[in-house]
């Protein structure tokens, strides 16, 4: 599998900025509070998550997962070295936000259905899962998304 180690290493992508205001956009998704538990599949380092969790003052620190040992992730995460599919189909946890950004596209159809359906799998009653991928259509960066939403108890796309 293609190795991304500096995605979000001192990039535009890590900037205090772009992380603040995704976070904005984030919310705006889902409604979270300190109690809120939050799984994110393909954390990178984890900042997104990590000034979330400080935003939200965060009783539970959000879990990210990565395959990438990133030994300089963000503290106020888990993080856990492991491969997306491995992790969910042992997982007992319930969550009510599992964010998937800019990984799903890592992992072919029958693997994309695993995620789904065990992430499903893991969601608190009311719980969100939020895939985000880049509209390549019309852009070269990665600057805008396109997202789908899955929700219990109803599935809605975006
Ligand atoms: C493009 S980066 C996105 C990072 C972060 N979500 C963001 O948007 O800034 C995709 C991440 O997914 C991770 N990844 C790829 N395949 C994975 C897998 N099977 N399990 C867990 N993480 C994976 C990569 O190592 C990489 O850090």
């Amino acid at each position: 599998m293609l190795s991304i180690k500096n995605w979000d290493n001192k990039t535009w992508i890590s900037s205090t900025k772009y992380i603040r205001s995704f976070n904005i956009f984030l919310l705006k998704q889902k409604k979270l509070s300190k109690h809120s538990k939050i799984l994110d599949i393909g954390c990178g380092r984890g900042k997104i998550m990590g000034s979330l969790s400080s935003k939200l003052k965060l009783i539970n620190k959000p879990i990210g997962l990565d395959i990438e040992n990133h030994k300089d992730f963000d503290k106020r995460i888990i993080f856990k070295k492991t491969n997306a599919i491995k992790y969910l189909r042992n997982n007992q946890k319930k969550f009510d936000l599992i964010l998937i950004k800019q990984t799903i596209h890592f992992f072919n159809l029958r693997d994309i259905k695993k995620i789904l359906s065990y992430s499903y799998a893991s969601l608190e009653v009311g719980g969100v899962i939020l895939i985000l991928t880049l509209d390549t259509k019309n852009n070269e960066i990665p600057t805008s998304v396109s997202y789908t939403h899955l929700t219990l108890p109803t599935i809605c796309s975006v």
